[in-house]
């Protein structure tokens, strides 16, 4: 009998693809690029496991021409590219990569906040475009992030580990999640808040929460109007949880004081977007993960999840629906 066929759309580090190529057929899309539809719907037809990362749409369309098909992983932790519940029905089960990538993420986000707090990549740019031509009292003057309150929306394992962090820096943690979690409260001194009562507490509005339909454009006009005007938002999630163009108003008028963003609506950006034109926006492109040793540990975890679902029909890393 052949082999169960694995298509992976992208090249990953080696030790991650043997691991499939010990029980599986496997081909990969090598280009350096994400895998293009047409060649992901090809596959699709055939495919008994899809490895795939976020930037794949993994849709019904798709998964209707999919006959084969027992296990998607994806190579991320948030599964938003994929509909679940379309592939659920059809009895597909999808895995992702949780835990291994929380510290890494967690050390991404307080190096965002501590880089808009502080003006840090304007600093650089400042220097490098040769406007450093004297010292001055206020230059470059940002603000403080020891004793401060941060707010966490989104109290998952990476919401913990920018916790832990913040204890570190004497902060006052708020945080507001769909459940309470008394645990982190007792441990890090975290208080539970409102929405609203923790976007008007908070010097540090920090966003983490999944790419959900309850999520989408979270945070928008209403939302930036209550956070105090020295306020820095962070944004660590997707992007569609903010609404760009209340944030950009936010921005311009004052309302915040400025704004780190790891994810965008579209990513890549596009280098026109008038969120780049801002001096108190700092961004990155979704970088939150990418640490050496985290992404290979995320790619041998997805290649694992892929090979036990295929073999066995279960994964310790099984996303359900909502
Ligand atoms: C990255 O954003 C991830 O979900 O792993």
């Amino acid at each position: 009998m052949s082999k169960p066929y694995v298509f992976m759309s992208r090249a990953v580090p080696e030790e991650a693809v043997h691991i499939l190529k010990e029980s599986f057929e496997v081909s990969i899309w090598e280009e350096d690029c994400p895998v293009t539809r047409e060649r992901l719907l090809q596959e699709a037809k055939k495919a008994d496991g899809l490895y795939v990362m976020m930037t794949d749409r993994i849709d019904r369309e798709l998964l209707n021409q999919a006959p084969n098909l027992k296990g998607i992983s994806n190579m991320a932790v948030g599964y938003d590219n994929i509909d679940v519940a379309a592939a659920n029905e059809k009895g597909i089960i999808v895995t992702n990569t949780p835990g291994i990538l929380s510290d890494t993420t967690a050390d991404l986000t307080f190096g965002l906040l501590m880089d808009t707090a502080r003006r840090l990549s304007e600093a650089n740019r400042y220097l490098l475009e040769g406007k450093w031509e004297m010292w001055s009292p206020m230059m470059l003057a940002g603000q403080d992030i020891y004793g401060a309150t941060i707010g966490i929306i989104g109290m998952g394992r990476i919401g913990e580990a920018v916790a832990k962090r913040a204890t570190g820096f004497d902060m006052n943690i708020l945080y507001h999640n769909r459940n309470r979690k008394p645990e982190l409260e007792d441990k890090l001194g975290a208080v539970y808040r409102t929405l609203d009562d923790l976007l008007k507490e908070s010097d540090f509005v920090v966003l983490l929460t999944p790419l959900t339909p309850e999520t989408e454009n979270l945070i928008g006009k209403r939302e930036f109007k209550l956070m105090k005007s020295s306020a820095v938002f962070i944004n660590v999630s997707r992007g569609a949880t903010v609404d760009e163009e209340a944030l950009y108003q936010a921005l311009v008028n004052g309302e915040i004081w400025a704004a780190g963003l790891d994810v965008f609506r579209q990513e890549p950006i596009p280098m026109d977007h008038p969120l780049l034109t801002l001096d108190n926006v700092v961004a990155y492109p979704h970088i939150g993960s990418a640490s050496i040793k985290t992404r290979r540990n995320m790619a041998i975890l997805a290649a694992e999840n892929l090979r036990d679902v295929i073999l066995k029909g279960k994964s310790p890393n099984i996303v359900h629906v909502k």
